[in-house]
């Protein structure tokens, strides 16, 4: 089975002439269309916004498309709260959904009138403090279900119990009246409980979770919940045989929620918010990279220009990128194995077994799909490996290079040492 591109071998040799490989390469067609699915799916709840997860794709002109496709950020650091600034969005825009908060990012989430999420109870005093005595007027909160919500162990987040992320069932409400007690006057209520999750199900039991923790806090502490923020995790197919999620089925599965739990609660209007970074530019976003050698031992190895610095998810997770060689997409005929350059047996960009492919040869363009989100982001430079430079297919099929690629001068930059030079 196999999977689209939305450039064809011979586009591809032009941009790889012009931008040496290994890029990532971003489809702007694509990303327009995939956001604007997401923002029907939630059409019949007033002002909804999707607070695209900046650490999924942090780069200010895939925001600024974004912004004007009626998204906003969820930052989580002050670099990610700068670059929302950058791309133009501010006040409650920005959603800033952080943990273990160093307090200069509270002030500057807080200047910027961003919404903040707090991801503890003990925070509420640290919030004050950072603010001079200060409180937001609007405050949410991240909730951790623990034992209350068990989800799939295989789930990138882990258990809600076991992770270190936000505020325990007994002290969400406590938090509440504490915020208010401090000045807080309007509320939100967040979770990320599940990633990368395909399943309508899940999702909707998330919806139907903060619905009923919204009636619960309204019962117990009158606090009136005006915003709920399901996190993101909304699961791509990175497998060419994986079904995407089914959008129809989300919108009336959560939508039926809204109406069981909040409408006839009388807690009308809650409104909806979302944080989703993979679904949106995940597949939208390809890695490509040109074999550089190849090696027969006990597999066949095909060494390529990139390696797992330009995309941890198969080193880290085990997880599976789909592979393309263009010009070379009939049936995959020899197991193979695709590595980088790096010092680690998990550079292998196939994962720890071999897998069919067409037969390679140097100078083959490889490209590996479904690296839109998490992708260049989770780059990093050990073994000396530079960040690659990241290029965007415009709508109208030129291309922009929208971040270049590390120079040597870049990675030393940071050194002040005798005799070291970029040479
Ligand atoms: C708090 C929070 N929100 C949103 C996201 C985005 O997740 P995804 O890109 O899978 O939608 C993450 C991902 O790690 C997260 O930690």
């Amino acid at each position: 089975m196999s999977k689209n591109l939305p450039f064809d071998e011979k586009k591809l040799r032009e941009i790889a002439g012009k931008y040496p490989t290994p890029f990532h390469i971003y489809d702007e067609a694509g990303i327009r269309k995939t956001a604007k699915a997401l923002n029907a799916c939630f059409d019949w709840s007033e002002n909804y916004i999707n607070y695209f997860a900046v650490k999924a794709t942090p780069n200010p002109y895939i925001m600024s498309i974004l912004k004007e496709e009626g998204m906003g950020a969820d930052a989580s650091s002050l670099p990610e709260l700068l670059l929302s600034e950058a791309a133009g969005l501010s006040g409650e825009q920005i959603m800033f959904t952080s943990n273990n908060t160093p307090p200069e990012e509270y002030k500057k989430a807080y200047e910027l009138g961003a919404v903040i999420n707090l991801d503890d109870i003990s925070q509420i005093e640290v919030l004050h403090q950072t603010l001079g005595g200060k409180f937001p007027e609007l405050i949410s909160f991240r909730y951790n279900p623990g034992p209350d919500r068990v989800t799939d162990k295989g789930n990138v987040i882990g258990n809600p119990q076991d992770a270190k992320y936000g505020v325990t069932t007994e002290q969400l409400p406590e938090a509440y009246a504490k915020a208010r007690s401090l000045g807080a006057k309007r509320f939100g209520l967040h979770t990320m409980v599940i990633s990368n999750e395909r399943k309508e199900e899940g999702h909707i039991q998330t919806a139907e979770m903060l619905f009923e923790m919204a009636v619960k806090l309204k019962q117990e502490k009158d606090i009136r919940i005006e915003t709920v923020n399901f996190g993101g995790g909304l699961g791509i197919p990175y497998k060419p045989d994986e079904q995407p999620i089914d959008l129809d089925k989300l919108k009336e599965g959560i939508k039926n929620k809204y109406e069981e739990i909040v409408v006839k609660n009388g807690l009308e209007p809650i409104r909806i918010v979302t944080e989703n970074g993979r679904f949106v530019t995940g597949p939208n976003g390809y890695l490509v990279t040109t074999v550089r050698s190849l090696k027969h031992t006990y597999h066949d190895f095909a060494g390529v220009d990139a390696t797992m610095a330009d995309l941890m998810r198969p080193g880290m997770y085990s997880a599976y990128h789909h592979l393309t060689v263009p010009g070379k997409e009939g049936t995959p005929t020899k197991p193979q194995r695709v590595t980088g350059s790096l010092c680690e047996n998990n550079d292998i960009f196939t994962g720890p077994s071999d897998r069919l492919l067409p037969e390679l040869a140097v100078g083959d363009l490889v490209v590996i799909h479904d690296t839109g989100a998490h992708g260049h982001a989770m780059g990093f430079n050990y073994n000396g490996k530079l960040r690659h430079s990241e290029l965007l297919l415009k709508e109208d099929g030129s291309i922009q290079q929208i971040r270049r690629s590390e120079t040597v001068a870049d990675y030393f930059k940071t050194l002040d040492f005798p005799g070291l030079n970029s040479a």
